[in-house]
C-alpha cells in the first residue's frame, strides 16, 4: 500500500491503478480505524477492484467548541490494518495541501443537512460536504462507501452528489457494533468504564422505540418512552431523538413509508450518534 501525501503523487498513483484496468472504490475517514470503517473497505474489494481510503481530520466539520485537536490520531496503525484489509493507497494529506490558502469552492450542504446534527453541530455539514467534494475530486473513483452509523450524512453526500452531477456511485454500508450493541466509533476511545456501560441504553432505547413503532405504536409515545431511557442511563443532553423520513429526512408522525429513528445524546463529555431502519408491515 502506498501512503500519499502530495497531490501529484496522489495523480500518478491513481493513474497507474487506472492502467491496471478495473474500478476503483473510496473509502473517506477521519482515521482511529475500527471494525466500521474496515466493513467499508471490505466492501469496496467486494464491488471494485481497487480501493482507496483517505484519513484527513476535517477543522471545517469541527465547530469552535468540538474536538478537533483532541481527536484520536494514530496513523502508524491505522495504515496497517488498511493494507491488510487489501487498500491499495492511502491518501494522507495535511490542512494545507486539503485547503490551500485562498481555496475559494466552499460547498453548502443544503437543506438534508439543516436539523438534527445539522442543529446541533452548526456548520458542520458544509464542512463535510465541503471536504467530501474536494477528495472526490483529488481521488476521482467510481463508488465511495459510508457508513449509515452516520446516516444524515450520507444523505447529504448523496445529494450532494446528485446536485453536481457527479458520476460516483455512493454505496451505504450497514452499521457496525460491538457485541452488546453499542455502535462501532472513534470517539467510544473517549468513554470511561463507566459511561461505556451506561452507553448500551442508546441502541436499546432506539431498538425498543423502533420495536415499538413497527408494531403500530404512537410515534410520540415511542420517542418519550426512548429519550426517558437514555435520561435514566446518565445521558445528558439527548441533543435529539426522532423519527424522520429514510429518504428525504422530513419528520414522520405516522410509519406509512421506510422512516430511520435516529438520535444523538452526550456521555459524560463524549456526544454519541446511532439511528435504526424502521419499516412499515
Ligand atoms: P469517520 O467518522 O472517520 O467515518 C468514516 C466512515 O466510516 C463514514 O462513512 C462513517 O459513516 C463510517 N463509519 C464509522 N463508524 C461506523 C460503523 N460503526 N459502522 C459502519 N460505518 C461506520 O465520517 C467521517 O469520518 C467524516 O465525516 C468524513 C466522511 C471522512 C469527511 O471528513
Amino acid at each position: 500500500m502506498q501512503i500519499v501525501r502530495d497531490i501529484e503523487t496522489l495523480r500518478e498513483e491513481v493513474a497507474a491503478l487506472r492502467a491496471q484496468g478495473g474500478r476503483i472504490a473510496f473509502v473517506p475517514t477521519m482515521g482511529a480505524l475500527h471494525a466500521g470503517h474496515m466493513a467499508l473497505v471490505a466492501e469496496g474489494r467486494r464491488r471494485a477492484d481497487h480501493v482507496v481510503a483517505s484519513i484527513f481530520v476535517n477543522p471545517t466539520q469541527f465547530a469552535a467548541s468540538e474536538d478537533l485537536s483532541t481527536y484520536p490520531r494514530r496513523e502508524a496503525t491505522d495504515a496497517r490494518m488498511l493494507e491488510e484489509e487489501g487498500c491499495a493507497i492511502l491518501w494522507s494529506p495535511d490542512v494545507a495541501t486539503m485547503y490551500p490558502e485562498g481555496a475559494a469552492i466552499d460547498v453548502r450542504a443544503g437543506s438534508l443537512g439543516e436539523g438534527l446534527d445539522g442543529a446541533a453541530r452548526p456548520g458542520h455539514f458544509d464542512g463535510v460536504a465541503t471536504v467530501v467534494s474536494r477528495l472526490f475530486d483529488q481521488v476521482r473513483p467510481d463508488i465511495a462507501l459510508f457508513g449509515e452509523k452516520d446516516y444524515q450524512q450520507l444523505a447529504v453526500i448523496r445529494q450532494m452528489v446528485r446536485d453536481r452531477g457527479l458520476a460516483v456511485e455512493i454505496i451505504g454500508v450497514p452499521t457496525q457494533r460491538d457485541a452488546d450493541g453499542l455502535a462501532l466509533s472513534s470517539r467510544n476511545a473517549y468513554l470511561t468504564d463507566d459511561e461505556r456501560q451506561s452507553a448500551r441504553a442508546l441502541p436499546r432505547a432506539l431498538g425498543e422505540a423502533a420495536a415499538a413503532i413497527q408494531r403500530g405504536g404512537d410515534v410520540g409515545e415511542a420517542l418519550a418512552a426512548a429519550k426517558e431511557r437514555l435520561v435514566k442511563a446518565g445521558f445528558d443532553p439527548v441533543d435529539y431523538i426522532e423519527l424522520r423520513d429514510a429518504e428525504t429526512l422530513e419528520p414522520v408522525t405516522a410509519l406509512e413509508r421506510p422512516a430511520r429513528l435516529l438520535a444523538a445524546a452526550r456521555i459524560g463529555r463524549t456526544r454519541l450518534i446511532d439511528n435504526l431502519a424502521v419499516e412499515p408491515a
